[in-house]
């Protein structure tokens, strides 16, 4: 039986602005066809061009990709080396097609313990890009939620020496990225059901959709799918 098209089944007036996608499974991915782990990263990391055709394509604003927590600094040395060698590659090899295709590079997380190669082509490509509209690739990359709020809440009290009390409205300025709009939709692959420290701020009324479709197998038509998900909620916001 052919896959239901989702895609003809979608709402274009109710398209999430803000997608943020935990992208889980590589390892498992590339392990079960007898491949390196880095294989499978390298695999997931193909899966991102398609996929930003299919966002722009929909009309999705801002596309939020865990690429780095600050908690992958604790796996093997060769693979947290391999997954920035990866990603310099990824930047240095794509930033003339992400021009062209409109794409806004952004970087949301903690620059500074990068490899020094990497931060530059990261700079180099969100440069490059700053006046691109179609749509906003945001980079997570040694990024952690908790970490984020405690950078915020340091930032706030520098400036203001602590004398006000911090609000809620106030906070989401002090963010790594405060022009973002908050997340509509979090998707997770791999069939796993966790945040991960994830945009713990952004996400506070996003929909979650998790899969069991590992990220390397992660295609156009399963975007489509969690989208047609996400738009059969009910979204009150804490209302009724
Ligand atoms: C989780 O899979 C994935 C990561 C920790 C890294 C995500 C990185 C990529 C998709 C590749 C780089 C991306 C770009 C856009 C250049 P896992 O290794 O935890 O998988 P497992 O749970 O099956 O072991």
């Amino acid at each position: 039986m052919a896959p239901k098209d989702y895609k003809s089944l979608l709402d274009p007036a109710r398209i999430p602005a803000h997608v943020a996608i935990i992208m889980d499974g590589n390892g498992r991915w590339a392990t079960r066809r007898g491949l390196s782990r880095m294989e499978g990263h390298r695999r997931g990391a193909e899966v991102v061009e398609s996929l930003m055709d299919a966002a722009m394509d929909l009309g999705i604003r801002v596309v939020s990709l865990y690429a780095f927590s600050t908690e992958n600094w604790s796996r093997p040395r060769a693979e947290v080396q391999g997954l920035w060698k990866l990603l310099g590659y990824f930047f240095e090899s794509r930033i003339e097609t992400l021009k062209k295709r409109g794409i806004q590079v952004r970087h949301t997380g903690s620059l500074a313990q990068l490899p020094a190669s990497t931060q530059e082509v990261i700079a180099r490509s969100i440069r490059e890009t700053r006046r691109n509209r179609k749509i906003i690739l945001n980079f997570c990359l040694n990024y952690g939620g908790r970490q984020e709020l405690v950078d915020a809440v340091n930032s706030w009290a520098g400036r203001r020496g602590a004398k006000e009390t911090m609000t809620v409205a106030k906070m989401g300025r002090f963010l790594y990225s405060p022009d973002l709009p908050d997340v509509d939709l979090l998707i997770r692959t791999s069939g796993e059901y966790r945040i991960s420290n994830f945009l713990l701020w952004q996400i506070a009324y996003a929909e979650l959709v998790f899969t069991k479709v590992l990220w390397p197998d992660f295609r156009p038509r399963h975007l489509y799918r969690t989208i047609y998900e996400y738009q059969t909620r009910e979204r009150r916001f804490g209302g009724l």
